[in-house]
């Protein structure tokens, strides 16, 4: 009975947008990984995804090289363009899903409103056996430091759907 009232209507979409810092490497890829998982899970009509930085140094680049290889990899393939996160974004969006704690302190720095900042989540929240607190940055690290990106962001992708309950 109670799960009628987790039922999405079908014109409802759930705006979720993930935020790292350069918007090249981590929020892309958990754009990529949780797309992925709502279009195996048949749920891609009901969201709206996107992704953004808290940083400019990358606006209109496609994701690292290094992250879209080894996405593609795994089959994922990451198109987005790096765009810095707008004040905007706080009322577009339903859920603001970040990758670490200082990504965490940036985005809440741009809202004073509660109902706003109450929006705003660490993605590893989400990652059911969590021995991990951080998405970690693997901008100047070696090719595994991507493939543990891709690990962890579809293990909290996992988990964030779940926690969605739709
Ligand atoms: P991201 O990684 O935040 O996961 O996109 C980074 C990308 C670029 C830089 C740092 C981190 N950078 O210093 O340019």
């Amino acid at each position: 009975m109670l799960k009628k009232y987790h039922k999405k209507r079908d014109n409802v979409k759930v705006k979720v947008l993930f935020v790292c810092l350069g918007n090249i490497c981590r929020s892309p890829a958990a754009e990529g990984v949780f797309l992925d998982l709502l279009e195996k899970k048949n749920l891609l009509s009901s969201f709206e995804i996107d992704s953004a930085g808290t940083g400019d140094w990358h606006i209109g680049d496609l994701p690292d090289k290094r992250m879209r290889e080894a996405a593609l990899e795994r089959g994922i393939e990451l198109t987005s363009k790096s765009r810095q996160i707008q004040k905007q974004d706080f009322a577009r969006f339903d859920h603001i899903i970040v990758m670490d704690d200082s990504n965490f302190e940036n985005v809440m720095k741009l809202t004073e409103k509660a109902d706003e900042q109450s929006k705003v989540k660490k993605f590893t929240d989400y990652q059911p056996n969590s021995k991990r607190t951080i998405v970690p940055d693997p901008y100047f690290g070696g090719k595994e430091g991507f493939y543990e990106v891709l690990d962890l962001v579809e293990e909290c992708s996992k988990g964030f759907l779940n926690a969605l309950k739709l």
